[in-house]
């Protein structure tokens, strides 16, 4: 798969896509977004991948939506254009993402990584939400999803101060799943991802899907979803085979059926 600003490759039953505009560390332009939606699209077609993985350079996870870009828009053109709305189809795909973060996750970036299932970070990965020092406030989802990962204090102390905070701040407020050294980083986010792709597809599915429901739900409507999705689960040829092998002390073969 070719593209302008990222470069999308699989590895084993992984997709990897890698941010690729250094000089602007990488700055998420509408062909960042155009180019991300097409891989993740392409990946999810297709049968062979079951997870995939978000990076950005040693510098820069992503910098920021391009500034240089959305500097001279207008009020309508951003509202006639329901501007950055496109991200939202991101957040859509159905198969686990996970973000690797190495370097600066700011602005837009912070709230790519947030778009994703969970994110893994650097050592040296620096999270912010800097709008507000250019006289906005974040618009990719960073005043929803900052908040519900970290809690309204801090989650106040980032949108409105600016600052950055270090991967050890944002693995302690649950920002971060985990924290790796940074020339380990892809490798152990693949390796990550490689454990969940060799998982039944159609189980890692519906376990993503119920925990993004706790977001949208009640705790007795969720709790229900869940068991009804449990439940579901006794029709997978999976199940019998995770089931069996696990008595019969071996390793499971699922079939994603
Ligand atoms: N948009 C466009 N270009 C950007 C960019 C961004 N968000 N971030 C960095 N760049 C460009 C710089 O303009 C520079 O390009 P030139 O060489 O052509 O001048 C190049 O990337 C390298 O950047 P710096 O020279 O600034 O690198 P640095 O190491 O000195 O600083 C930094 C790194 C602290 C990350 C700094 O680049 C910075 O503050 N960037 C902007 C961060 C920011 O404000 N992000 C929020 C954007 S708004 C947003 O995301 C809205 C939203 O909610 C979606």
């Amino acid at each position: 798969m070719a593209h302008e600003t990222i470069i999308a490759e699989t590895r084993g039953k992984v997709g990897l896509i890698t941010l690729n505009r250094p000089k602007a560390l990488n700055a998420l332009n509408s062909q960042v977004l155009a180019d991300i939606l097409d891989a993740v699209k392409a990946f999810e077609a297709d049968p062979k991948i079951g997870a995939m993985v978000i990076t950005g350079s040693e510098k820069a996870f992503a910098a920021g939506a391009d500034i240089k870009e959305m500097q001279t828009k207008t009020y309508v053109e951003a509202f006639l254009q329901d501007f950055f709305v496109g991200w939202e189809e991101l957040t859509r795909a159905r198969k686990p993402i996970i973000a690797a973060v190495a370097g600066y996750a700011l602005g837009g970036g912070c709230e790519l990584a947030m778009m994703c299932d969970f994110i893994i970070a650097a050592d040296s990965a620096k999270f912010g939400q800097p709008e507000i020092t250019l006289g906005v406030m974040p618009g990719m989802g960073g005043s929803q999803r900052l908040t519900r990962f970290v809690g309204k204090s801090k989650a106040m102390d980032m949108v409105l101060t600016g600052r950055m905070m270090d991967a050890a701040e944002a693995e302690r407020c649950g920002l971060v799943s985990r924290i790796v050294p940074a020339a380990d980083l892809v490798d152990e986010a693949l390796k990550a991802a490689a454990k969940i792709a060799d998982f039944s597809l159609p189980a890692v599915m519906m376990a993503k899907e119920a925990v993004n429901r706790s977001y949208e739900t009640t705790l007795a409507e969720g709790l229900r979803f869940e068991r009804r999705v449990f439940h579901s689960m006794f029709a997978l040829d999976d199940q019998k085979e995770g089931m069996a092998a696990f008595a019969e002390k071996r390793k499971a073969n699922f079939t994603n059926s």
